[in-house]
C-alpha cells in the first residue's frame, strides 16, 4: 500500500496494523464499510483493496480527510471520505462493517478540547471518551449481521467495552491481540495513572485488543 501523510495527520503505529490485518482477513465483497477516525485512511483503503463493496471514512480533521481522499486515489480505490464528529456525517446510514481505531490514551485532557495531532490520542480520564460514544451509538448504524472492529487498549478495560456492546445486544468477543511494552505517551503518563488507580504500581505492559461485535 502507498501511503502519504499530511503534517499533523496521525502515522499509523502498531495498533493500527494490527487492526489492519484482521480487517483484511474478514472483509467481503458485499460489505459496505465504514473507517471512523480514519486518520491517514489506511483502514479504509484496506478494506478497499480487500475487495469491499463500498467504503466510507470519517475523521474530525480535515487534514486527514484530504489525506485519506489522496491515499484512495494512490491506490487505485474508492473511498468517501467525509468530516464531521464520530457519526455525524452518516446520519441515517447503516453498514455491514465498522472498523475503528479510535483515540484512546488516558489523560488529563478532555478530547473535546484537544487540538491538531494530539486529538488522534487524547482519550479523557480512562481512555474511554471516544470508545463510549462508539459503543452506545454503533447499533443504528449496522446492519442485521453487521459487525464492529475496534482496537483499544488493556488499559481502556476490555470489560467495559465488553460490558456496553452487550447491552447493546451485541455478540462480542477479542478476536486478535499483542502484548508490548507501553508506548512513549503512555510511559510519560504512567505515574499519573498510577496515582489514579488506571493502572498499577509498576505496569508497564499493555495488550492490543481487536474487539469484534456482531448485531
Ligand atoms: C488513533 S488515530 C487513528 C487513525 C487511523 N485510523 C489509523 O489507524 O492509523 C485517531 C483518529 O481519530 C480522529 N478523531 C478524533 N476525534 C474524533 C471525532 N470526535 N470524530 C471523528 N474522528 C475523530 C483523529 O483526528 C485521528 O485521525
Amino acid at each position: 500500500m502507498r501511503l502519504v501523510r499530511l503534517p499533523g495527520v496521525f502515522p499509523p503505529h502498531s495498533d493500527s496494523q494490527l487492526l489492519a490485518r484482521t480487517l483484511a482477513r474478514r472483509v467481503t465483497r458485499r460489505d459496505s464499510v465504514l473507517d471512523l477516525c480514519c486518520g491517514s485512511g489506511v483502514l479504509a483503503v484496506t478494506a478497499a483493496r480487500a475487495g469491499a463493496d463500498s467504503v466510507t471514512a470519517v475523521d474530525v480533521s480535515r487534514r486527514a480527510v484530504a489525506c485519506t481522499r489522496i491515499n484512495a486515489v494512490l491506490n487505485g480505490t474508492r473511498v468517501r471520505a467525509l468530516r464531521g464528529d464520530l457519526f455525524a456525517p452518516v446520519a441515517g446510514e447503516r453498514f455491514d462493517l465498522i472498523v475503528t481505531n479510535p483515540p484512546y490514551v488516558p489523560g488529563s485532557t478532555n478530547p473535546s478540547h484537544a487540538t491538531g495531532p494530539a486529538r488522534a490520542w487524547e482519550g479523557g480520564a480512562a481512555g474511554r471518551a471516544l470508545i463510549d460514544r462508539i459503543c452506545e451509538d454503533i447499533v443504528p448504524h449496522l446492519r442485521p449481521g453487521g459487525r464492529l472492529l475496534m482496537v483499544q487498549s488493556s488499559v481502556n478495560s476490555r470489560e467495559r467495552t465488553e460490558a456496553l456492546l452487550e447491552d447493546e445486544g451485541l455478540e462480542v468477543n477479542v478476536v486478535d491481540s499483542s502484548r508490548g511494552e507501553y508506548g512513549a505517551l503512555l510511559s510519560a503518563r504512567a505515574p499519573e495513572l498510577e496515582r489514579s488507580g488506571l493502572i498499577s504500581p509498576g505496569e508497564r505492559v499493555e495488550d492490543m485488543l481487536v474487539v469484534e461485535a456482531i448485531r
